[in-house]
């Protein structure tokens, strides 16, 4: 009986190395039953690829190979319970699970490395084990899982975790990120602690309770924050950014950036409604896009501002009278100020649509009430639409 099972499972392996244990599959080896996935017990590794197929159920063991050179895939399956390997090591391919909907359990505890993880659609998956250490990009979306404890890789290319409705807890040793860390629509509590993290080149966080990266030092091209739950926001040892945008935000309080000095592209806050100051940026001396803030703030200050190659952009609903005062000697020549701020430059207090308006709307015409410029006159009127042109498509690109 055992032989007849193995048998053809044997054959479409191809060739089986019985003294150095190798399994080589010419072919992706897919595999539909327990019965037929057993045969992988006598491989010490696999060359190629393996598929555990839409009618496998409802547990898979594949306990045998401690490395699968191609990918380990699971797709398009209703019934399978629990996926399983005592001693798989190391994938070098991708570890790719799509749209597998009761799937409760994936047990990998001796899993240190693949090239990519992507999950799709587990819903069911509350349980997890594994040892990662080492991937390229990772992607986990719609499980059921509360935390991710068994990945902790500290590099990686890209991280995206997304509709994780039960996840409130993430915490890695990630010391730095090439390309993207995505992390959205997760659970509402979700609380993200980047202890290690030096630099990243994008980031794009939404959704979080609680967000705290104390070794921070770059962020290459951008950082953006929209639509979080923190009061507060501090990046301690933050020196250099590209991109800062923080909109929509509503509870937050307090954003603190006390080692900041460049921002290499532009400076965005809007529409933080429970933020009354935006006074932590102590150190920024350069911004070599626009800066532009929208919001109920009674204060804003860039004491060490130096240059502004963009436009800068300031409106709130409160009286801000005495920040646009400060900012007013740095306006454009052409606006009667000393020129460190380059582009266009506009300060607007007590406008009400700067609540709601995240930079787009705005005439911009005549509610001078509270701001600093108003000599502009006419020329006012035609600089003010360039700026919120200018603005608008800020503000597009950050909301993407
Ligand atoms: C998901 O898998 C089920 C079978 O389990 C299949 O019927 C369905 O078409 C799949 N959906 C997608 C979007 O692939
Ligand atoms: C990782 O993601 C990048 C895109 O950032 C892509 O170019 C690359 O091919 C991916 N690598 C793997 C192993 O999936
Ligand atoms: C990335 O971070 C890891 C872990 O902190 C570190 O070992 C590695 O040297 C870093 N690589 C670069 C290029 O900074
Ligand atoms: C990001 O900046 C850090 C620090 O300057 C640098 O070590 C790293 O190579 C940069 N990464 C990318 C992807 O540009
Ligand atoms: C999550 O954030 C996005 C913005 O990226 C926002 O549109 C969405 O409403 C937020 N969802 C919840 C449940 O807060
Ligand atoms: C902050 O950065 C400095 C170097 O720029 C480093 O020595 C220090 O350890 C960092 N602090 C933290 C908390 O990582
Ligand atoms: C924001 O937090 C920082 C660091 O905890 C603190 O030094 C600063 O006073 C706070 N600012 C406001 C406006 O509460
Ligand atoms: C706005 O505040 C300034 C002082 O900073 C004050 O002189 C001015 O009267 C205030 N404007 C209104 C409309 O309250
Ligand atoms: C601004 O934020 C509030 C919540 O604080 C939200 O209701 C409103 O839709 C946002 N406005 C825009 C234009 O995004």
């Amino acid at each position: 009986m055992l032989a007849k099972i193995l048998l053809p499972t044997l054959v479409a392996i191809g060739s089986v190395s019985a003294q150095s244990g190798v399994c080589t599959f010419t072919s992706t080896q897919t595999y539909h039953s327990q019965a037929e996935a057993t045969a992988l017990a006598n491989c010490k590794s696999v060359k190629g690829s393996i598929v555990i197929a839409s009618d496998a159920q409802p547990n898979i063991d594949i306990t045998g190979p401690s490395e699968i050179t191609g990918d380990l895939s699971l797709l398009s399956n209703n019934l399978i319970e629990t996926f399983k390997s005592d001693n798989l090591a190391k994938i070098g391919g991708n570890f790719e699970i799509r749209n597998v909907t009761k799937l409760g359990a994936l047990r990998f505890p001796k899993l240190t490395e693949v090239s990519a993880l992507e999950w799709f659609t587990l819903n069911n998956l509350d349980t997890l084990e594994m040892a990662l250490s080492k991937a390229v990009n990772i992607t986990i979306s719609d499980t059921f899982l509360q935390k991710l404890d068994g990945i902790d890789v500290t590099s990686i290319n890209k991280f995206d975790i997304n509709n994780n409705r039960r996840l409130t807890k993430f915490s890695t040793k990630l010391g730095n990120v090439s390309d993207t860390l995505t992390i959205s629509s997760n659970g509402l509590l979700l609380q993200v602690d980047l202890p290690n993290l030096i630099w990243i080149k994008d980031m794009q966080i939404a959704n979080v309770t609680k967000f705290s990266a104390p070794s921070l030092a770059t962020v290459n091209n951008s950082a953006k924050f929209d639509f979080n739950y923190f009061t507060e926001f501090l990046a301690p040892n933050l020196t250099s950014s590209g991109v800062v945008s923080f909109i929509g935000n509503p509870s937050l309080t307090n954003l603190s950036f006390p080692l900041l000095q460049t921002v290499s592209r532009d400076l965005s806050i809007a529409n933080n409604t429970a933020l009354k100051k935006i006074t932590g940026f102590p150190e920024l001396e350069q911004v070599s896009g626009a800066v532009l803030l929208r919001g109920t703030f009674d204060e804003a200050d860039f004491p060490a501002i130096q240059d502004v190659k963009g436009a800068f952009d300031v409106a709130s609903s409160a009286n801000i009278t005495a920040s646009c005062d400060k900012f007013k000697p740095l306006a454009p020549a052409n606006q009667g100020g000393n020129g460190l701020i380059q582009g266009v430059f506009s300060c607007e207090g007590l406008k009400a649509e700067a609540t709601d308006d995240t930079g787009s709307g705005g005439s911009g015409s005549g509610s001078n009430t509270g701001g600093g410029k108003k000599d502009s006159g006419a020329a006012g009127l035609a600089v003010n639409t360039v700026l919120f042109g200018v603005a608008a498509l800020g503000v597009a690109q950050f909301l993407l």
